[in-house]
């Protein structure tokens, strides 16, 4: 696929129209996603969350989350940017709702935030916490919008933290309790629940490299944190099947990438396969019921909190698995560096956002063919797929932003070509509805479909959003009559 000129005009509207017998968008010179593959149930969505939107960290009995904290360590972020008003999302919901149904999505992603459901963790449920979601998950399902809900989105109430956090067993029966809670609230309208969000991040970034919250280097805590995350999400997979009124379809979320090593050495090879393991596989096969990939245990050389039973909570049957991708890995040897001892190396002459993420769509064909072929899944959701851009509003007001739609078409004809190759892909969520808190990269990189002015919060849809409703529109105009 060769990539489109990002200054191509590519929302022209008219020249766009899709036909039965012209399905594939033309938009920019290349193929557009062939939209016939997706089906009539196709869920096309738009992706946020708690901490990265709300703002209104201290309202209504809200109390600290590890993102607060870590936040505010000096140097932790970018500009010392915190997620202390982000979007006001907690005030201006109900605009934003109204911004999800005018790009006409199925389904919109949100996270709820643990800190302002059961503020210390444990105990007392906060009613205005929740009644917060109860709300949102009203006016949602009131515009047509299916809310997938994700109870963990990496913010861990401080309180826990205090007592030990992830590297502490308690929590995944804490995370649990709070889990019955939500669902017990509104699981008699939401159906589609996610435990938890790329626990990768919280595990590895967060204990180990020390770039998210709670900023650990610590390779014990990290790979007890993955261990007691795993047994959490089966402990709430349970929890929310017997409290849900509405029959739940309950899934996870992992962001994988595909590796290729370096050089045909026999090091980088065997660097690739363990970066395979650090990455992949040991975000996988414990929740499928392999158990820990043997290797990467080895590696790690952490003996594992098992006790009897564990595995199999861990591996509760699942409706769905997500994805969330990003980028591809090349990665060498390094013996030097941190577990799993390989590094990954920039891709000479690749194009690359301003995250500095390459831009790789065929690598999203390929995880969602090796989840289908190689681990059985028997649906997938892409649950995160986006890019950041510098964006700029012009003096019309508009956001011209070619590239964003041209990764936004080229990951969705990426998802076509894996669906024709027989991956059950039952939807896909853009990354992101607007503009947020970036974690430690802070409001500097924008991923939002739509624009957000952070000094006035006035929200304006990206030439890419639009694109995305067009889309979208297309892709349901195959399926009338
Ligand atoms: C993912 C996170 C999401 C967002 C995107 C860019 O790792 O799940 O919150 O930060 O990356």
């Amino acid at each position: 696929m060769t990539r489109p000129d990002p200054h191509d005009s590519i929302h022209d509207r008219t020249t766009h129209r899709m036909t039965r017998e012209n399905n594939t968008m033309k938009s920019h010179g290349g193929d557009g996603p062939d939209l016939t593959a997706f089906g009539r149930d196709f869920v096309w969505g738009v992706a946020t969350s708690a901490y990265q939107i709300e703002g209104a960290v201290d309202e209504d009995g809200r109390l600290p989350s590890i993102w607060d904290t870590f936040s505010r360590v000096p140097g932790a972020t970018d500009g010392g940017d915190t997620g202390d008003v982000a979007c006001d999302h907690y005030h201006r919901w109900q605009e934003d709702v109204d911004l999800i149904k005018q790009l006409g999505v199925d389904a919109y992603r949100l996270s709820i935030a643990w800190p302002r459901v059961v503020p210390t963790g444990s105990g007392a449920v906060n009613a205005k916490g929740l009644a917060f979601y109860d709300r949102l998950v009203d006016a949602l399902l009131e515009a047509g919008i299916r809310p997938f809900v994700t109870l963990y989105h990496w913010d861990l109430p401080q309180a826990l933290q205090d007592e030990g956090g992830w590297p502490r067993r308690d929590t995944a029966y804490r995370f649990a309790d709070y889990a019955a809670a939500v669902a017990g609230a509104l699981g008699d309208r939401v159906t589609d629940w996610t435990t938890l969000n790329e626990p990768l991040c919280s595990s590895w970034i967060g204990h180990l490299e020390g770039a998210m919250a709670p900023g650990l280097k610590d390779l014990e805590a990290a790979v007890r944190t993955s261990y007691h995350l795993h047994l959490g999400h089966g402990l709430a997979t349970q929890a929310i099947r017997a409290v849900a009124t509405k029959t739940p379809s309950v899934g996870i979320v992992n962001n994988l990438s595909p590796i290729e090593p370096a050089t045909d050495s026999d090091a980088d090879r065997a660097a690739a396969l363990r970066m395979d393991g650090h990455v992949n596989r040991w975000w996988l096969d414990p929740i499928l019921g392999r158990g820990y990939p043997e290797d990467m245990v080895q590696v790690y050389g952490v003996d594992l909190p098992i006790q009897d039973g564990d595995l199999e909570t861990i591996a509760q049957p699942l409706d769905y698995l997500g994805l969330n991708y990003y980028f591809r890995q090349i990665v060498a040897d390094d013996p030097q560096g941190p577990a799993p001892y390989a590094r990954q190396v920039p891709v000479p002459g690749a194009t690359t956002t301003a995250m500095g993420w390459e831009v790789n769509a065929d690598g999203l064909e390929q995880l969602l063919l090796r989840l289908t072929r190689e681990y059985s899944a028997e649906r997938i959701y892409v649950t995160e797929n986006g890019s950041a851009w510098d964006d700029k509003v012009t003096a019309d007001g508009t956001v011209e932003d070619p590239e964003r739609a041209a990764y936004l078409e080229d990951h969705l004809a990426a998802c076509a070509r894996a669906v024709r190759q027989g991956a059950p892909l039952a939807g896909y969520f853009a990354w992101s509805l607007m503009d947020n808190f970036e974690w430690a990269y802070g409001y500097a990189k924008r991923f939002g479909l739509i624009h957000v002015d952070y000094e006035t919060q006035v929200r304006t849809i990206k030439a890419s959003g639009h694109r995305y409703a067009e889309l979208i529109r297309a892709g349901k105009d195959l399926h009338m009559g």
